[in-house]
Formats: C-alpha cells, sequence, structure tokens
C-alpha cells in the first residue's frame, strides 16, 4: 500500500479510537445485544466500547508508524475487520434497536429544575412509585433524594403502584424491612401514602395486613378512591389483581366516575393496560374489561400502572394516557420492540414520577435514581396537549 494512504488512513483510525474512548464516560445504558456476551450490565458496555476505541488507536498508531511495511499493514487490516464487527455487535446493532432511548436521555436535566417549568403556579405534587419490594440497597439512596425534593417542593401524598412487598414471609417483617425502613425519608416527612395493591401483596400474602395498616390509609379497602388538591383531583386505587370478573369493584368504580366532580380523575393500578411486551406484557383482558368506563367524556385522563419494570409512556389513547412505571426497584433488563403507541420508553434505570397538579393543567416528570428528567407530558384540560421533552 502506498506509504502516504497508510498514514492518511491510521491517522482516521486513531480518530476513531480517541472518539469511542472519549464518548466511554457518557454511556448511561445499552439496552439490547450485548446479550451476545452473556452480560447486560452498563459497565459492559463501557468496556466494550473501551476496548474498541483502544484496538483502533493501536491499529492507527501501526497504521502510521509502519506505513512502510506490507506485512503489518496488511495484519493490521484484518485486526480493523475483526474490531469492526466487534463494534458492530457492540454499537450498531443495539443502538439500531432502541436509538430512541439513548437519544432521548441526553434531554435531562438537574432534579432542581423540575419544578421551574410552572415555576410561578401553585401547584400540587405526588411522588407515583411503583414495584420497590425487592429489598434493593439502592432504594434507599433513592427516597433521600425523594426526601430533598420534598424539602423544596412540598410532595402532598405518595401513590404507590403496588408490588412494593413481595416476599414470602410475615407482614409484620415485610412492611418493616421492604417499605418503612427504605422509606423512611418519606415517612418521616409527613408525607402520605396510598397503596394500589398488585399481585406480589395478594398472592405472598400480605393484602389483609396492608389494607389494614395506617401507613397504606387504605382504611380496610381493597379498591377506594381519594380526592386531593381541593376536589380538584380524584385517584382511583383499584385491586387490579381482582378485578376482572369482579363485577362489585367494576360497579363501584362505575358509579364513583359517575359521581366525582373532580376536574382530573387518575387511576393507579398495578397492571398495565397498555404498553410494550416487556416482562409481563400490556394486559388487553383488564383493558377491554376496564375500556367502557377508562374514555369518553366521563372517562380517566390518566392510567398509573406498576408491574412491568420499566417506564413508559404511551400517547393518548381516546383521550387517556397510559404510563407504566414499574421501575421503582430493579429495573428490568429485557427489550422489544416498542408499542405502537409507545411515546417514550426507558427501560434497565430505576426511577419514579412527580406528578404535578396546576391551574388547568397535570404535568407528570419521569425522573431517575440519579435525580434526571428523562421525560415529561402535560396534560391540558378542553385541549389535551403532549409535550414531551420540554
Ligand atoms: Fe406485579
Amino acid at each position: 500500500m502506498n506509504p502516504l494512504l497508510s498514514k492518511i488512513i491510521g491517522i482516521f483510525c486513531c480518530l476513531i479510537g480517541i472518539l469511542a474512548m472519549a464518548i466511554v464516560p457518557h454511556v448511561l445504558y445499552w439496552p439490547g445485544s450485548l446479550w451476545l456476551l452473556g452480560i447486560y450490565t452498563d459497565q459492559a458496555a463501557k468496556v466494550t466500547i473501551g476496548i474498541v476505541g483502544l484496538s483502533f488507536l493501536i491499529l492507527g498508531l501501526q497504521l502510521i508508524i509502519f506505513s512502510k511495511s506490507r506485512v503489518i499493514t496488511r495484519n493490521s487490516f484484518r485486526g480493523i475487520a475483526v474490531v469492526g464487527i466487534i463494534g458492530l455487535f457492540a454499537v450498531v446493532i443495539p443502538t439500531a434497536a432502541n436509538s430512541r432511548i439513548i437519544a432521548n436521555l441526553t434531554n435531562g436535566s438537574e432534579i432542581k429544575d423540575i419544578p421551574l417549568k410552572y415555576a410561578g403556579n401553585k401547584e400540587h405534587r405526588f411522588l407515583v412509585i411503583g414495584d420497590t419490594g425487592h429489598r434493593s440497597e439502592r432504594l434507599g439512596p433513592m427516597m433521600e433524594l425523594i426526601g430533598s425534593m420534598h424539602d423544596d417542593h412540598p410532595i402532598e401524598a405518595a401513590i404507590l403502584l403496588g408490588d412494593m412487598l413481595d416476599a414470602d414471609e410475615p407482614f409484620d417483617e415485610a412492611v418493616q424491612f421492604q417499605f418503612i425502613e427504605p422509606f423512611k425519608p418519606l415517612i418521616d416527612r409527613g408525607i402520605p401514602q396510598f397503596l394500589a395493591l398488585g399481585n406480589h401483596e395478594i398472592y405472598d400474602g400480605h393484602a389483609e395486613g396492608a389494607i389494614a395498616h395506617p401507613i397504606f390509609n387504605m382504611e380496610g379497602n381493597t379498591y377506594y378512591a381519594r380526592t386531593f388538591a381541593d376536589g380538584e383531583l380524584t385517584v382511583f386505587f383499584l385491586d387490579s389483581t381482582r378485578i376482572v370478573d369482579h363485577p362489585a369493584q367494576l360497579l363501584w368504580f362505575r358509579q364513583k366516575l359517575a359521581q366525582t366532580t373532580s376536574k382530573w380523575k387518575v387511576v393507579a393500578m398495578h397492571h398495565g393496560l397498555m404498553g410494550s411486551d416487556i416482562n409481563h406484557g400490556p394486559d388487553e383482558r383488564r383493558y377491554h374489561f376496564l375500556e367502557p368506563l377508562l374514555h369518553g367524556e366521563n372517562g380517566v385522563d390518566l392510567v398509573l400502572s406498576g408491574h412491568n419494570h420499566f417506564y413508559e409512556r404511551m400517547n393518548p389513547i381516546k383521550g387517556t394516557v397510559f404510563i407504566t412505571s414499574g421501575h421503582g426497584s430493579n429495573p428490568t433488563h429485557q427489550t422489544a420492540p416498542e408499542h405502537p403507541e409507545t411515546a417514550f420508553r426507558m427501560i434497565q434505570t430505576r426511577g419514579f414520577l412527580i406528578m404535578s397538579l396546576g391551574e388547568g393543567y397535570l404535568d407528570i416528570q419521569s425522573i431517575t435514581e440519579d435525580g434526571e428528567v428523562v421525560d415529561g407530558v402535560t396534560l391540558v384540560k378542553d385541549n389535551l396537549r403532549v409535550a414531551a421533552g420540554e
């Protein structure tokens, strides 16, 4: 090969290598195909990209230094081909599979920015969180973070989306170690907790204890409604595990919906009705059962669900927005194509939602355990507006 051409290609390889190594600290997570290596973690992605970058740098230096040696340059090109194939699996395939997730994460902002969007307005704020019942060590710091948010911008209540208690152990131990201890920063600050029962509370034998325990404010009911913000908002806490073929709950829900005078109606239920087919996937049976009540003039503005361990916001479907927020603990590492109506999805990252009610709007922001706002939607009455990424 022409030595000059070899040097030019060598410089090009060096630049690619330096660029790859420079982006390593900014790799947040990597959905997709690292299953080839049997590993999924963020660290694996960083190591892989780092190795590819370093290899390109070494190969580039070889091409520059030994540009007159035919044998070395030939072997160098073989090396580039091997590294390129590794790079294809490590970079191109996961990026193509879900490039949108990675792109959207760059829109994040600082935690202190959360209320600035409507800083001049009086807001009622609510925490929405689900599926924390796994005794994760990282749950405590996330609760401390939410507690510090509350100090600056008070949170009126926590809406719990179920599976907050999931181990097969006595209720007193489960509630103490899985909920009261990790949620201490919120409990100590006097933030009331409202639980929508999950399948684990029920099947692990904690339902009766939960509905009777004052910490969850269920007052003995498996499904119930609470009104907030001087009557502006009603949240219906459904027992989604036992809703299909349970006409009493459906009848109650229909009556309560008809009676409420709240401007905003939100359902908090454990099972997700709409979304990508990850974990347990969307629950079409439950959706068709509830569908006639959710939509229409007297319907529901927002359905909040857990169960599936990731975050996903759907485009409005017949005027109702569906959000999955089951990423309170141990987020999933599975992936699958997005649902056709997915507006934003985030997997492999732990987090929670802050729902803010102001005059004429209901705003929901998705926040990671690191305090980064990754997604948001603002619902405006009488003129539904989706303002994702603002
Ligand atoms: Fe669940």
